[in-house]
């Protein structure tokens, strides 16, 4: 995925978005960036530089500074050391850290590819964190919340041990829950306004997170074509491994089967460009 950021998001949205998907709003990537993305960037490194200070004072101890790491030297801004305050990194303490966001949307697949990534032993994504209203209160709380996690302190059932190589959570763009019903009716008036809704998200987030490093990932692609966790796997520096997850599918069987009124949302979808959205059926 290197090369021009602008040409490759130009890609996704002129062909891949229509090209793809089932099921409304399957067809929805997520994003998968780099945390020294803009914001989120600078404010963790405004309250880390103050926990430093705040550390050193309780605990002068002095930090053996660590080897230059075996990277291309365009990656040294994206990579840390984090010093947790729970425990120690031990003998990875000079392993470095990436941090990203997985940018997602409701029913997209992303909790279990998420369940993927936390199958491989360097890898730690800590879900929805902000789905708690509280963390997402105000800026003190968002920015301590991000300082646990990328620090290597927030222990959920996705923390794993001092060797985390690459550490994130994921962040729904919206709040849809269209599809949280085992059999959805698909109210046919909105159905293609939703879509351009979500269409226009994706491509509003992929506008912000442009200059940040990203790999965009389809649901189908995961599921169809294992090749695809390892280009994740590689753009996050980590060892590759054979990556499976515990969670198994629900839905089952043809999506024309899953849709209560699925004859009114293949008239609705008929000769528009979201038509191959019903052809799209798979099968893991
Ligand atoms: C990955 O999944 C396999 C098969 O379920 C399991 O044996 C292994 O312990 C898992 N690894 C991690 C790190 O969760
Ligand atoms: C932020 O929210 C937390 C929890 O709701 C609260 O304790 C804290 O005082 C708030 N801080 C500011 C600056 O508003
Ligand atoms: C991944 O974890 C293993 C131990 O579980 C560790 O030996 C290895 O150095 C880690 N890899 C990276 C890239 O940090
Ligand atoms: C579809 O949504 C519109 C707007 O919310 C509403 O007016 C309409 O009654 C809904 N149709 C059905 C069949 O639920
Ligand atoms: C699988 O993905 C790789 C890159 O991730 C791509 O080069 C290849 O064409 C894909 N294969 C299929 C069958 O889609």
């Amino acid at each position: 995925m290197a090369g021009n950021p602008f040409s490759f998001i130009k890609d996704i949205i002129a062909i891949k978005t229509p090209k793809k998907s089932t099921l409304v709003l399957r067809m929805i990537v997520f994003v998968f960036t780099m945390v020294c993305g803009v914001y989120i960037c600078s404010i963790c490194l405004k309250q880390i530089s103050t926990h430093g200070r705040a550390g050193f004072l309780d605990v002068p101890v002095i930090q053996k500074p660590c080897p230059e790491p075996q990277i291309e030297p365009w990656e040294i801004p994206y990579v840390h050391y984090p010093i947790p305050k729970t425990y120690s990194r031990a003998e990875c303490a000079c392993n470095p850290v990436r941090y990203f966001v997985i940018l997602s949307i409701q029913r997209s697949g992303s909790g279990w590819f998420e369940t993927l990534l936390n199958n491989h032993t360097n890898i730690s994504s800590n879900g929805e964190i902000f789905s708690v209203k509280v963390r997402r209160s105000n800026i003190s709380t968002i920015v301590e919340t991000l300082d646990k996690i990328y620090n290597l302190d927030w222990l959920s059932s996705a923390s794993k041990n001092e060797c985390t190589a690459a550490v994130g959570l994921k962040w729904m763009l919206n709040q849809a829950e269209i599809l949280a019903n085992y059999k959805p009716m698909i109210n046919a008036t909105l159905l293609i306004p939703n879509l351009k809704q979500v269409e226009e998200t994706t491509a509003k987030a992929l506008e912000y997170f442009k200059s940040t490093q990203h790999i965009i990932v389809y649901y189908e692609d995961v599921v169809k074509n294992n090749t695809k966790l390892i280009d994740i796997q590689d753009f996050l520096k980590v060892p590759r491994r054979q990556l499976t997850s515990r969670q198994v599918k629900i839905h089952k069987g043809s999506i024309s089967s899953q849709i209560t009124n699925w004859d009114d949302v293949q008239k609705t979808l008929k000769g528009t460009h979201y038509e191959s959205f019903l052809h799209a059926d798979y099968r893991k």
